[in-house]
């Protein structure tokens, strides 16, 4: 699926193979098409994402079959093919916008007071892990949108095990997995990069900052220490994606003060019949 990926990357196609590799845990009902030769031609991750060409974007939806389904707006073949399948566009609701910067002109990084600013290390998921849970958590979420809304009492999914397979998923790699170590040894935020190396494309997924060390500029800092490192492996831009709809807004001002523009959105397709 990420040989798929990468194969066509654009800034305009839906997923990264970072975003294959973070999603892996949650992989549920999916399925592969393969051509002859074995290649795999199109993919589908239930309540996730689909890939296809045109030429299989119906079956794939078909398989599919949900109730809503996702696209980016610039994957024209498959609105096309969700129209024709029966589906229409839902106007509102949220979406996320896929934004793109070029790696030559960052800023320099400047570090919040009395945080170090630093890879993560091996033997650091527990805390890398602690630190995505606080970061994470839905009630926390919750009061970021806009009107705040109840999202429960829940935790994220995040535990030592799971960030630990998140490190041994390829194409993890610790240097770009940036996180600001507070003064009692804490991790504050954390912004965790991802490097397509054919594409020369990085992708951030996920950043956050744990609740009492917000607006400090930690989540701006991590998330440019990662494209830095990025850069300096080989990247000349990155994608990321935060939410694009009024609900949720503190995420892409974060972006959008690193130089990040938005390229596209993503679009949700209801089913009419
Ligand atoms: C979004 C989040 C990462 C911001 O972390 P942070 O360390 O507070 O961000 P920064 O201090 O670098 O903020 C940079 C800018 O973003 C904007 N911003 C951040 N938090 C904001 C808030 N709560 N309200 C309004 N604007 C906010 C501001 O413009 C801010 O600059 P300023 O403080 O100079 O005005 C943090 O709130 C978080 O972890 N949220 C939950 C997870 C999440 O949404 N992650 C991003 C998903 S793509």
């Amino acid at each position: 699926m990420q040989a798929a990926a990468q194969r066509t990357w654009t800034p305009g196609q839906r997923r990264h193979i970072g975003d294959l590799a973070w999603g892996l845990r949650y992989l549920g009902r999916a399925a592969l098409w393969t051509a002859a030769d074995g290649e795999v031609a199109a993919w589908a991750i239930a309540g996730d994402s689909l890939y296809a060409p045109a030429g299989l974007a119906g079956e794939v939806i078909g398989w599919l079959g949900e109730p809503e389904i996702t696209v980016l707006e610039t994957e024209e073949h498959l609105t096309a093919a969700l129209e024709e399948a029966g589906y229409v566009r839902r106007d509102g609701g949220p979406f996320f916008l896929h934004c793109a910067v070029e790696l030559d002109g960052l800023p320099e990084l400047t570090v919040p007071e009395g945080y170090e600013i630093r890879a993560v290390r091996p033997d650091e998921a527990g805390q890398r892990a602690a630190a995505h849970r606080a970061a994470w958590r839905p009630a926390r979420i919750g009061a970021l949108m806009v009107p705040p809304a109840d999202l429960g009492a829940g935790e994220s999914s995040m535990t030592t095990e799971a960030c630990q397979s998140v490190m041994d998923t390829w194409p993890y790699r610790a240097d770009l997995d940036q996180v600001a170590v507070a003064p009692d040894g804490s991790f504050a935020a954390f912004a965790l990069g991802w490097l397509d190396e054919v594409n020369k494309a990085g992708e951030l997924e996920p950043v956050g900052t744990v609740p009492g060390h917000t607006r400090r500029g930690l989540a701006s800092a991590v998330s440019l220490a990662s494209l830095h490192a990025m850069r300096a492996a080989g990247a000349t831009r990155a994608v990321v994606y935060p939410r694009g709809d009024e609900a949720y807004p503190v995420a892409r001002k974060v972006y959008f003060g690193l130089g990040f523009e938005p390229v596209a959105r993503t679009v949700t397709y209801v089913r009419a019949t």
